[in-house]
């Protein structure tokens, strides 16, 4: 059997022991998720072995191949944790783009680095909805100087463990230096920020 598009996936996630299975589960354990948007997603599909709807996008025309291959449908009604079917598409467009989907009807928004998803993306999801990023492109930064999400929780990966906590969420965020931190900074630097306390993902929800 030719695997030339799970090779894609094993390659960048499996084989790097990234694919973040953990995060995800830990994400559904807390806020029951059905429906995902992952801009950005390149080949990662693990958010669909958890929640079983997911839209993936990038600008890549290659991945439309391999989001409509038998061989990934099949790799992920074996590898998926729920008992419906799967229910995915991929998106093929810049998502700074208008994307050709509803507005307020995802009920979590993922943000890998790839950029200011949580600004490009927002209005996808629901109000009430969850943002998971992380600071790599400096996008938590940009969500948490938005005045449309709330900070409530970090997760934190130790081992193969993602664990959540909504303690201390004030000492997040803060600055080692002396800089303001405002959209034209983080779109200059597009990199994480030195922050005091930080952690692997955060959790923000949308609240307008
Ligand atoms: C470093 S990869 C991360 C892939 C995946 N999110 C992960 O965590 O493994 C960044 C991806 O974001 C995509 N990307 C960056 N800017 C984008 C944009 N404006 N619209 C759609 N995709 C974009 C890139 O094409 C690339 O595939």
């Amino acid at each position: 059997m030719n695997n030339k598009y799970i090779s894609l996936y094993k390659k960048n996630h499996l084989n790097k022991e990234d694919e973040r299975l953990g995060l995800f589960q830990r994400l559904n354990d807390e806020y029951s998720i059905k429906k995902a948007l992952y801009p950005g997603s390149y080949a990662h599909i693990t958010p669909i072995f958890v929640f079983p709807e997911v839209i993936f996008n990038d600008v890549y025309t290659k991945l439309q191949k391999f989001f409509d291959s038998d061989e990934i449908f099949k790799y992920i009604n074996i590898r998926k944790l729920y008992s419906g079917e799967p229910y995915y598409s991929y998106i093929c467009e810049d998502y700074n783009k208008k994307l050709d989907i509803e507005e307020n009807y995802f009920d979590l928004l993922i943000s890998q680095y790839a950029g200011f998803i949580s600004r490009a993306c927002r209005l996808y999801l629901k109000v009430g909805g969850i943002l998971v990023v992380n600071n790599s492109h400096g996008d938590a930064s940009m969500a948490s100087i938005s005045n449309d999400y709330k900070f409530i929780a970090v997760i934190n990966k130790r081992g193969k463990k993602f664990s959540l906590s909504t303690r201390n969420l004030e000492q997040y965020f803060i600055p080692k230096k002396n800089i303001e931190i405002t959209e034209e900074f983080l779109e200059k630097h597009m990199r994480e920020v030195g922050y005091t306390k930080t952690a692997t993902d955060y959790i923000f929800k949308r609240i307008r």
